[in-house]
């Protein structure tokens, strides 16, 4: 683990941890204030993000932007990063291997950010941060408290596309972060 952002950010310059790396165009490390109360954890980089190096800019980060806006949420103010840095081919969820070569720089990530508020989007962010264990239908909209940070499980902006009530759900779970991490300040 790294104290200092300039180490980190220098330790994954070039990773080949996992075959992620043999497509990838850009390392998508992370975005955001490095200072923020409220971090976003997604999956994993998808075409657009891989060609700017940038999390959510694609079609689920034009409905995160959305949600954003409506909440009065600024981009600027939160820290958004993904399970695992480089492109999965076809979008495909990222494989074990894959989670676990790449979890220790989000995990440093979340030490050096220090955030109060983390929500998990999806499946993928919530099984690998919280255990397999943990369902994201049963687990979303609910607060699960570990080691001082309150993580609030919801879906996938992707999923949003795809089924309406999603998408109430979805700003519901949002809605309650941002309430919560008032109260936190
Ligand atoms: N989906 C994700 O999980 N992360 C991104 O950065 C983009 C799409
Ligand atoms: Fe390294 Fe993570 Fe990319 Fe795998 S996904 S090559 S571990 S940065």
């Amino acid at each position: 683990m790294y104290d200092n952002w300039e180490e980190l950010e220098k330790s994954i310059e070039g990773c080949k941890k996992c075959k992620l790396c043999n497509n990838r165009n850009n390392i998508v490390f992370g975005q955001g204030n490095k200072e923020a109360d409220l971090m976003f954890i997604g999956e994993g980089p998808g075409a657009d993000e891989d060609k700017e190096g940038i999390p959510f800019v694609g079609k689920a980060g034009k409905l995160m932007n959305e949600a954003f806006k409506g909440l009065g949420i600024n981009r600027e103010e939160v820290y958004i990063a993904n399970i695992v840095k480089c492109r999965p081919p076809q979008n495909r969820v990222p494989e074990e291997d894959e989670a676990t070569a790449c979890l220790n720089y989000l995990r440093n990530q979340v030490i050096l950010v220090k955030p109060k508020i983390i929500v998990l989007l999806g499946s993928t962010a919530l099984k690998n941060i919280l255990g397999k264990e943990y369902g994201i239908t049963a687990t979303r909209g609910k607060w699960i408290e570990k080691k001082g940070i309150k993580y609030m499980p919801t879906w996938h902006p992707a999923a949003l596309l795809r089924d309406e009530n999603k998408k109430i759900e979805f700003w519901k779970d949002l809605k309650e972060a941002k309430k919560e991490l008032k109260n936190e300040l």
